[in-house]
């Protein structure tokens, strides 16, 4: 049914940390802007009603979204609420009720994935899924095994092309725009390789810890938290081949082909650490070797990218938080090679603010023969009305659009590095919170000329 808008939205882990943080502000903002005008269920276990999940609802659009007592009023009058047992009959026949005349509602599954498959079986035996589709959120397993599992599970039950896997990195534009800006810029495409560039580095930063997701976090880790998805998907973007067309198929194609042709990992490739004081934090094990931080060397075995590493870093507790690309360039001989000491590069900033620059050596002032590295920076003019990455992703998945989510191929592949990552005897270095990570990262995994450090500038 894809492509087909959907007419009811059920969401399960209606009271949790992410309707909380992430789903209400989102639901509110498209029911603002007039892209959800349909039924929304909130399911939940425990002790509670629609009063409540009203009230919980608009602490959250307060606290993260942008409340508005007339689009509130209506979501409001749009919210319904189911509770009970995900394991109990009774819940999903509840559940089918309240979709009244619904024929195309969409499930999102806002909990953990060991409760799926229960949940996937009733929403079959209540007629809950017909001519449904499914939003999943991540993690999407923990290894190739368990996604393979999931996918098995939802398969089981739903067509590929209504199943939505969740990355929330794909709801934002500026990891969007990496695609767009390597393919309508002209300039870009006969040096896109690796004739020409030296190496790419991708950095995901975060200056606060783990925030007391303890009991998720320990058994996650840094490498299946946010590199097996956020970041290969950017990967992915900076990597990936012309698609044929701009439909989701063609572009998730080339995407899948990326992962494919990435070599399995050696234990060289990658070094991981824990920050001081991880041990003490609440739910992590008294031992756990759990990475909060993890550098990789990566790469992609194929014409256009042979040669080049690919470097990805992710970690908690660093200096700053700042997601940012580095593309540099290979230097060229000629006749100013001594004094062409920098190379070129291309920087994307994702966050916290967003930029495209390009790095380029000038004639350093005075009168000798010297350059000077100098930015030729685009910084789009923040949007005012920007939709956030979880509103952007549910609006597409209410549309029917998948472009902006992982198909099963994807996941699988992705998992397929991370196995090699899991099955390597990892070291986990220790590091001092606000530092870029253990000591010795750099012997182990060193781009040619340093690691780039985002710089932000904080406002206080
Ligand atoms: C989530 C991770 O998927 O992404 C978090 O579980 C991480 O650990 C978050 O902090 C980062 O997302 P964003 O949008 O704030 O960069």
């Amino acid at each position: 049914m894809s492509q087909v808008k959907s007419d009811a939205l059920v969401f399960y882990g209606a009271t949790g940390d992410l309707a909380f943080k992430k789903i209400f502000p989102a639901l509110h903002m498209m029911v603002k802007r007039g892209n959800l005008n349909c039924p929304i269920i909130g399911v939940a276990r425990g002790d509670f009603d629609l009063e409540k999940l009203r009230a919980r609802a608009k602490e959250s659009i307060q606290k993260h979204g942008q409340f508005e007592e007339e689009s509130y009023g209506k979501f409001c009058s749009l919210l319904a609420f189911v509770g009970g047992d995900y394991t109990e009959t009774e819940t999903f026949s509840r559940i089918r009720e309240a979709l009244g005349n619904a024929e195309h509602p969409t499930h999102y599954l806002a909990i953990p994935p060991a409760l799926f498959p229960k949940i996937i079986a009733q929403l079959d035996q209540s007629g809950c899924a017909s001519g449904a589709r499914v939003i999943v959120e991540k993690p999407f397993g923990s290894d190739l095994e368990s996604a393979k599992a999931l996918n098995k599970i939802l398969l089981g039950k739903f067509e590929e092309g209504d199943i939505y896997r969740i990355d929330h990195y794909l709801g934002k534009r500026p990891v969007n725009n990496i695609v767009f800006f390597r393919f309508v810029n002209s300039l870009l495409e006969p040096v896109w390789n690796n004739k020409h560039i030296e190496s790419i580095q991708i950095t995901m930063a975060e200056d606060f810890g783990i925030q007391g997701r303890g009991a998720f976090y320990d058994v996650t880790g840094a490498v299946r938290d946010v590199i097996q998805n956020h970041l290969f998907q950017v990967l992915c973007n900076l990597t990936m081949e012309p698609p044929k067309g701009l439909d989701s198929e063609s572009i998730r194609d080339e995407k899948v082909k990326v992962l494919k042709a990435i070599k399995p990992l050696q234990a060289a490739d990658v070094i991981c650490g824990q920050y001081e004081g991880y041990l003490g934090e609440k739910a992590v094990e008294a031992d756990s070797k759990t990475e909060t931080f993890a550098a990789m060397k990566l790469q992609i075995d194929s014409p256009r990218w042979k040669g080049v590493p690919l470097y990805i870093r992710a970690g908690k507790n660093l200096p700053v938080t700042s997601t940012e690309i580095m593309v540099k360039f290979r230097h060229l001989p000629s006749a100013y090679s001594s004094i062409a000491n920098q190379p070129n590069h291309i920087r994307f900033r994702i966050s916290p603010d967003v930029t495209v620059a390009f790095g380029m050596l000038i004639m350093a002032p005075g009168e000798d023969m010297a350059s000077v590295l100098s930015e030729i920076q685009g910084n789009p003019t923040p949007f005012p009305n920007e939709k956030e990455a979880y509103e952007r992703v549910l609006t597409d998945a209410m549309a029917g659009d998948p472009t902006h989510f992982a198909r099963k191929d994807y996941v699988e592949e992705a998992w397929k590095i991370v196995d090699d990552y899991l099955a390597l005897d990892r070291k986990v270095y220790p590091y001092e919170i606000g530092t870029w990570g253990p000591e010795n990262v750099n012997q182990h995994v060193q781009p040619s000329g340093g690691w780039n450090n985002p710089i932000v500038h904080k406002t206080k």
